[in-house]
């Protein structure tokens, strides 16, 4: 039984044709605070923009003379399989999107064969998200100054037969925000609920109904009330800036199964997940929300493949809208690729619908651009896919 409906507003008659038209759904449906939340980058969010202008700029090599009536979009992710070469990228606080977002966008996933990343920081608890679905999710660490806190986690996410742990190195501190500065979206959260209510009541009454009231997965960590205000505080005192390569090689001893290293842009830090037994690396400017004039993933690609694409899996993160920037990126020499935004879009539009809606939009696309281009696989996509800029 689900803890509450699947979605606040049910999707109009004329169902949404791109992620722009999610996107604008979600905007009218969420408070200000929430909307920019999500879509919003650090400082003054030039890398924000500059990874779309990047994707943009791509050109894919068209072919004609190919029999692409039979395609196939399935492949493997870190040894998983699954239906489309995406993973519903870790999102913290995505139970403020959407009240249970965590649960709705894991049975999406489910439904739509792609893996769902649980944030260490979602609303939910970890053992609630696993229990929802049949299939295993995986999960998102940040690593915190109390190792047993982080050894804990690391049981917990085993006892909930996750196989793969995506652990991100891109937040020894967080990039400021502006957007949440301006709305009171911060830590404590100072953004007016009465005007969230009167602005979106139905979002306002759907949140406030819900039993989770701050961040499930950490709850247990954290001394004092059980809400947002007390778990951010402790979040911001907890969070281990110290945090170098030797967390990792701790964090390789202590868990079994696939590692996954998220925030990768640089072939030295590539080379030393890689030494250090890492599975795949997410080549990923955390969506342009931490360091504002990092490079692209686009252009910081080329020389992380050359230099370990023969040793561990590439994902690609941070830009992603549509089925043909996941082809761009399959063609740069990606596995598969990270999907933040599309899909909190969806979560925040129409719940668990709009999430499957927005798999559905990407995998159309997605088909669609490898006829164009004489792609019946993904598992070997042709290096020269990708023409570069005109
Ligand atoms: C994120 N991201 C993120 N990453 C992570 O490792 N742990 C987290 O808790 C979060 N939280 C989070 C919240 C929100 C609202 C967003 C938009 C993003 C980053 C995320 O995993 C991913 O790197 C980016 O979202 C990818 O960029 P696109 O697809 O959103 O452009």
């Amino acid at each position: 039984m689900r803890a509450t409906p699947d979605a606040i507003h049910r999707e109009p008659d004329a169902p949404a044709i791109n992620i722009a038209s999610l996107r604008e759904a979600a905007r009218r449906r969420l408070p200000r605070a929430v909307f920019d939340f999500v879509e919003g980058g650090s400082y003054d969010e030039i890398t924000l923009r500059a990874n779309r202008a990047a994707l943009d700029r791509l050109r894919l090599r068209q072919r004609v003379m190919i029999d692409v009536s039979a395609r196939d979009s399935g492949t493997t992710i870190a040894g998983e399989p699954a239906g489309l070469p995406i993973v519903l990228a870790p999102t913290g606080f995505m139970g403020l999107v959407h009240p249970d977002g965590e649960i709705h966008a894991a049975i999406a996933a489910q439904a739509s064969n792609v893996p769902l990343c649980l944030s260490v920081l979602s609303v939910c608890t970890l053992e609630e998200v696993a229990a929802a679905v049949a299939k295993p999710i995986w999960f998102q660490l940040y690593l915190f100054k109390d190792r047993h806190v982080s050894q804990d986690l690391l049981q917990r996410a085993q006892d909930a037969k996750c196989r793969v742990l995506v652990l991100t190195m891109d937040l020894h501190m967080e990039g400021r925000r502006d957007r949440d500065l301006i709305n009171g979206f911060t830590i404590p959260p100072r953004f007016s609920l009465l005007r969230a209510f009167l602005s979106r009541p139905r979002w306002a009454l759907a949140i406030k109904r819900n039993r989770h009231k701050t961040l499930g997965t950490l709850e247990r960590y954290v001394a004092g009330p059980p809400n947002l205000t007390a778990a951010t505080k402790w979040l911001a005192k907890e969070l281990n800036v110290s945090f170098d390569h030797r967390d990792l090689e701790w964090v390789r001893r202590n868990w079994p199964g696939k590692l996954v290293v998220k925030g990768i842009l640089d072939a030295e830090d590539a080379k030393i997940a890689a030494d250090l037994g890492a599975d795949a690396i997410v080549v990923s400017n955390h969506g342009g929300r931490q360091l504002d004039g990092a490079p692209t993933p686009v252009a910081a690609f080329p020389k992380i493949r050359d230099t370990v694409g023969d040793r561990v899996e590439l994902l690609f993160d941070s830009g992603i809208r549509s089925g043909l920037d996941v082809l761009k990126a399959l063609g740069l020499g990606a596995r598969a690729v990270f999907l933040g935004r599309p899909f909190l879009f969806g979560l925040g539009a129409y719940g668990e619908a709009g999430v499957r809606k927005a798999l559905e939009i990407i995998a159309g696309e997605l088909d669609v651009g490898m006829a164009l281009t004489g792609v019946t696989g993904l598992t070997s996509v042709p290096r020269d896919l990708v023409l570069g800029s005109d």
